[in-house]
């Protein structure tokens, strides 16, 4: 555990590659500049924030999110009296409706919104119900990734781009997906990260598709093994939630999955995310 006379908190490593929780800080109050300074230094190197034990309300959450970005107005499946920044991550259903995204079941790795030209920097996720069991957040340390592939594969993907879809119903993207069906985007295959230079795999299971202009069997061969890559047991933080926990992570380089929980149980969580650049 880190502490400083410098900064109000406390912080220590949630595993090797990825993850800093936070002690001793109260999300409740406005923070400093000099503290929000102090955060993002950590934000940016190991990719996650976890703070534990707090009762936010809605306005801490967007006031804590807005002092590293602009929070983004989400526009789907939301209740329209609902603040159009919170998006609600839920398996509870009114009316046989889910009240929120995501509802079911595991996800695999992905950044959020990659599918976008200009995708979310950072997603700021608060729990207010949890499941018994399941619905963990995996974390992956996508630039510990890069720097673990070998130079000529280096070499060989550092002028690729790959195609992002928004569809997540099928494994085989290629079979059958329409592109004009729902958003996509074309990215680099690594990306830099705008604020410490380094480099990160930039596809995922989830939401790539293909490598652009290879032929249809070296993309598949080459995607399989950086989702490998970012899988690695090595590289990543299994975050097991408890009801007031709030996450903060870095899209930019690191990528998250969520395990399954059971259908019987209501699982809820408030998401902020933050306005991003395209990726470079
Ligand atoms: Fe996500």
């Amino acid at each position: 555990m880190t502490s400083s006379q410098l900064q109000p908190f406390t912080a220590t490593p949630l595993s090797p590659a990825v993850g800093t929780e936070i002690f001793e800080l109260d999300l409740c109050q406005p923070l400093t500049a000099k503290t929000v300074a102090a955060l993002r230094e950590i934000w940016v190197n190991s990719g996650l924030l976890v703070f534990r034990n707090n009762g936010l309300t809605i306005e801490d959450q967007t006031r804590f999110a807005a002092y590293f970005g602009t929070p983004s107005e989400t526009n789907t499946r939301t209740d329209p009296d609902r603040d159009p920044r919170i998006l609600l991550i839920s398996n509870i259903r009114e009316n046989g409706k889910p009240i929120g995204a995501l509802p079911d079941g595991e996800l695999q790795f992905h950044s959020d919104s990659a599918f976008h030209e200009e995708p979310l920097m950072a997603t700021l996720l608060y729990s207010v119900e949890i499941p018994s069991t399941g619905g963990d957040t995996l974390f992956s340390n996508a630039t510990a990734a890069y720097d673990q592939l070998p130079a000529p594969l280096k070499e060989q993907l550092k002028n690729l781009t790959a195609v992002n879809g928004y569809d997540y119903s099928t494994q085989v993207k290629r079979a059958g997906y329409d592109r004009s069906s729902g958003p996509h985007a074309i990215h680099p295959v690594l990306r830099t990260h705008p604020e410490t230079r380094r480099k990160a795999i930039y596809v995922n299971r989830l939401m790539t598709e293909e490598i652009c202009d290879l032929p249809d069997a070296d993309s598949d061969s080459i995607l399989s093994d950086l989702f490998d890559r970012i899988e690695d047991s090595d590289i990543r933080y299994t975050h097991v939630w408890k009801t007031g926990d709030l996450l903060m992570w870095d899209n930019r380089f690191v990528q998250h999955a969520r395990t399954d929980f059971p259908t019987t149980e209501r699982r809820l969580l408030r998401r902020v995310g933050l306005l991003g650049d395209k990726p470079y």
